[in-house]
């Protein structure tokens, strides 16, 4: 008999990030290889519940092509949380989540709960392993190891993003939209910030 809390969230940063694709998996437990670039913006809903209070997330899923940069503003103005992803794998979408939050933190509202987003840990899991299993074999017999194959490498270390996420008062996440790591634990830990009305 509870009445869901609505709450409007908008998702911030570089094209090709994943945006799109953190929503898909949050609010339809799906995954698209190829998913195509948002054009403007997309609107989704998603309830969360949690012990004492359900949320209904109002997403707006922003472009993060340039050509469309100058709509964020309508999107952020009135969210109450934001969601700015970056691809661990891309130094340039880190700095560019950077920027956003600077913006959010200037632009937006005072209040607005923030949660910074390291996406596409799927592409880097597998050979950090792998690393690991190397590091192993390599104290055992040189001879033994052979190159990893060629894998895409983490250009944000977690604790390099965990450690600016700290000292600018955001959540802090790595998610797979691929294999859903993370993913709901972004939307119920920013749930959990909301005020009880
Ligand atoms: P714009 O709408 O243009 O701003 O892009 P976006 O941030 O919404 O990115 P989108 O979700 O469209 O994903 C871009 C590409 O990355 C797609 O081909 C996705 O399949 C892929 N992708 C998204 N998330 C992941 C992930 O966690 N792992 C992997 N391996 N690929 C991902
Ligand atoms: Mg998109």
């Amino acid at each position: 008999n509870q009445k869901p809390v609505q709450v409007k969230l908008v998702l911030l940063g570089e094209a090709a990030v994943g945006k799109s694709s953190v929503v898909l998996r949050f609010v339809q437990n799906d995954f698209q290889e190829y998913k195509e670039p948002t054009i403007g913006a997309a609107f989704l809903t998603q309830k969360c519940r949690l012990e004492d209070k359900v949320i209904k997330f109002e997403i707006w899923d922003t472009a993060g092509q340039e050509r469309f940069r100058s709509l964020a503003p309508m999107y952020y103005r009135n969210a109450l949380s934001a969601v700015v992803v970056y691809d661990i794998t891309s130094s340039s979408s880190f700095d560019k989540a950077k920027s956003w939050v600077k913006e959010l933190q200037r632009q937006a509202s005072p209040n607005v709960i923030i949660a910074l987003v390291g996406n596409k840990l799927d592409l880097v899991e597998k050979s950090e392993e792998n690393e690991d299993y190397l590091d192993d074999v390599a104290s055992f017999d040189q001879n033994a190891v052979s190159e990893p194959s060629q894998t895409h490498s983490r250009a944000i270390s977690r604790d390099e993003a965990q450690a600016y996420a700290e000292e600018s008062n955001l959540l802090f996440f790595e998610t797979s939209a691929k294999t859903s790591e993370g993913v709901v634990e972004v939307f119920t830990e920013i749930a959990k910030k909301i005020p009880h009305e």
